[in-house]
Formats: C-alpha cells, sequence, structure tokens
C-alpha cells in the first residue's frame, strides 16, 4: 500500500540564546519559578529582521541534504507567525530552496501544525497528487509575544524543524501511520492574537496594546493539553494495531515539563521513553516536534527500528497524533 515516509530530517535555531537570567531582569519571574513550573532554562530567539521563513528555509535544506536529493514535489509550513499575513510563506520558502513551481501552502494549527502538516502531507502522497514534500514546523513567536507579559514571554522561543516526505510502502520504516486529528472551536479564546485579522482588524481604528499579541489562558490550556493529547495517543496507538507498551518514545509538544508528566502517567508509558529539549529551547511550537525529534537522533535516544508517537495540542484548539517506525537517516548540519 503506498504510504508516506520519512526520509529526512533537518531542524534550524537562530544563533541567538536568551537565558532565565535575562528574562528576570525585566520580568517579575524568577529562574526557579521557570525552570519548576515550565521546565525552560534557555531559549533561542530571531534578531530583528529574521523571520520564520529564514528559519524555514534553513531547517528544509538541512532535511532536504538528510534525504540526499536535491528537492521535493511541494512545500507545506506549519506556523503562527507567518513572514506577513497574506501571502503564505511556504510559496517564498519554495523559491529560495529553488523548487518553483511546485505547490506551496501554510497551515495553520497553531501548536498542532506539524502534526496536522504530516497529515496533510501523507494524503497528497498516498492519493497520488505529488511524490514528495517538505513538511516544516517553523514558529518565530518572539516576533507576537507581549514583552510585559511574564506568563508567556518565558515559556516560547523560536526555530524551525522539517521532514522530507516520499512515496514508499506502509510496511516499510519511515512509514507515517494512521492520524488522530482533532479541533474544538469552542475554546478557540484560551489561545488567541486578538487583533490583525478580519474580527478586530487592525487597518481600523485602535487596537488595545494587549490584543496585538500572543494571549493564553494557561491553567485551562494545560488541563486540555493532557486530556487531549492523550485521547488522541490513544486512538492513534489503536489504529496502528499498536498498544501502549509497545511504544519505545514519544515525541510529545513540548509545552511544558509538567504536561509531559501527566501525558506519560495518561498514557501509562514510562517517562524515561518521551524524548524532551524544551530545557534548552522552551516551547518552539510548530517547530517542536521536528525539533526535538532531531534532539533525539542527535543525542542517540531516538534509534532506528523505535516504534515512536508524535502527538500535539495548540490553539484552535488543536491536536493530533499518528505513528511511524523510526528510520534510518542521519541529520546535515
Ligand atoms: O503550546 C501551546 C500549548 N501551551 C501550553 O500547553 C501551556 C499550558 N500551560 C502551562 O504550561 C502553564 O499553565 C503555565 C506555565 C502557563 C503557568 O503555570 P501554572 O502552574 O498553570 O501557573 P498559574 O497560571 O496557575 O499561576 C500560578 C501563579 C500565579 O500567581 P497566583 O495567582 O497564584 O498568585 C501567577 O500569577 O504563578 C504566577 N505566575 C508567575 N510567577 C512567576 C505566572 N507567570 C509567572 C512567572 N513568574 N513567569
Amino acid at each position: 500500500m503506498r504510504a508516506a515516509v520519512v526520509a529526512g530530517l533537518g531542524a534550524w535555531l537562530p544563533p541567538r540564546v536568551v537565558t532565565n537570567d535575562e528574562l528576570t531582569a525585566r520580568l517579575d519571574t524568577t529562574d526557579e519559578w521557570i525552570r519548576s513550573r515550565i521546565g525552560v532554562v534557555t531559549r533561542h530567539v530571531v534578531e530583528p529582521g529574521m523571520a520564520t521563513s529564514d528559519l524555514s528555509v534553513e531547517a528544509a535544506r538541512r532535511a532536504l541534504r538528510s534525504a540526499g536529493v536535491p528537492g521535493a514535489g511541494g512545500v507545506i509550513l506549519a506556523t503562527t507567525t507567518p513572514d506577513r499575513p497574506c501571502p503564505a510563506t511556504a510559496p517564498e520558502i519554495a523559491s529560495r530552496l529553488g523548487l518553483d513551481g511546485v505547490p506551496a501552502f501554510d497551515i495553520a494549527a497553531v501548536c498542532t501544525g506539524f502534526v496536522y502538516g504530516l497529515g496533510v502531507g501523507a494524503g497528497l502522497i498516498t492519493s497520488g497528487i505529488v511524490d514528495s514534500l517538505i513538511v516544516i514546523g517553523g514558529d518565530a513567536y518572539s516576533t507576537i509575544l507581549n514583552p510585559q507579559d511574564r506568563t508567556t514571554s518565558v515559556i516560547f522561543g523560536d526555530g524551525a524543524g522539517a521532514v522530507v516526505l516520499r512515496a514508499g510502502s506502509a510496511d516499510e520504516p519511515g512509514a507515517l501511520g494512521p492520524f488522530d486529528l482533532g479541533s474544538d472551536g469552542e475554546l478557540s479564546d484560551l489561545i488567541t492574537v486578538p487583533a490583525g485579522g478580519s474580527r478586530q482588524r487592525s487597518s481600523r481604528g485602535i487596537v488595545p496594546h494587549g490584543d496585538k499579541f500572543f494571549q493564553m489562558e494557561g491553567r485551562e490550556v494545560f488541563a486540555n493539553a493532557v486530556a487531549r493529547m492523550s485521547a488522541s495517543s490513544r486512538n492513534a496507538i489503536k489504529r496502528q494495531g499498536w498498544v501502549a507498551s509497545d511504544v519505545d518514545r514519544v515525541i510529545a509538544h513540548q509545552a511544558n515539563t509538567r504536561i509531559l508528566d501527566a501525558v506519560s502517567a495518561e498514557l501509562e508509558v514510562p517517562r524515561d521513553k518521551f524524548i524532551s529539549n524544551i530545557t534548552d529551547v522552551g516551547n518552539t511550537s510548530a517547530a517542536s516536534i521536528p525539533l526535538a525529534l532531531a534532539h533525539g537522533v542527535r543525542s542517540g535516544e531516538l534509534q532506528p527500528g523505535h516504534k515512536v508517537l508524535l502527538t500535539a495540542f495548540g490553539g484552535g484548539l488543536t491536536w493530533g497524533a499518528t505513528t511511524l517506525t523510526w528510520p534510518t537517516l542521519s541529520l546535515a548540519e
């Protein structure tokens, strides 16, 4: 059976590192609070002038080199921070990669975007519309955070990760398994940038200062993240024909170490099977899963043959999960 197969992986972080100490110097917070409540110690951020496309092109180039191919048949970018509200950022990324003429579009599913992107990409490949694709999760959250908001500024970081998907068969390593994807728009206000869209236009009138920035109801989001990622993971594992004890590695959206602890307990998958890089990079939204995959390959925690569960949760609300057996691939720096 035709399937979408992960053939390459790339990651890129902007060079500038922001430490907790740098944040405590300007916000009413402490290193201890950030470490214990979220699990973040450092995060990378873009310098002024650097945009999501810049991060994404670097990650995609590395993914192509990792796959050993010069190009791909399309580009999907999952992002909440496109370079501009219009047009989508993916076509520019495709052109900068030398992929003129390929289908290229953005997906807006906030922190679940990469898993949604894999699902859409898998659909395009299995239906025969394309034979290969680059799926990128790229975000520059520092550009939408309110620098005065201690509840969000300490959590997020910038970065991009990408995979190359190619057509292959469902029984080979790297083949993406069944997907579980979902949403609940009743809770759309829990994670939002209120202004700048067609509801609260930035082109007319005066927009309240805070409404231009990312806002999150942390506690409610926390509870939903645990419940939704756990339920979605269970569905994806079941559809793949696995049970929880079959899973060797979990790459869950790096939202908060305490969320990873809670999902581990809910799923009854031991915490040491969860790969995590949130300490070094923070919550990088759509980039979170591919950056954690790259961390797993680099550290040796993720090995060919491992049965892997991917799961994410984000604004919308949105959530999703899928599975794969990890293929043999190397990272390109
Ligand atoms: O990626 C998309 C999905 N996002 C997530 O999944 C994030 C989910 N939520 C979270 O990770 C957590 O809810 C937060 C990290 C955002 C907050 O942690 P919490 O343990 O839920 O804290 P809280 O909101 O219940 O706040 C506890 C206290 C409050 O003070 P009071 O009301 O108890 O006096 C906050 O004002 O901590 C205070 N607080 C802070 N204190 C020091 C909030 N932010 C900070 C801060 N430094 N940065």
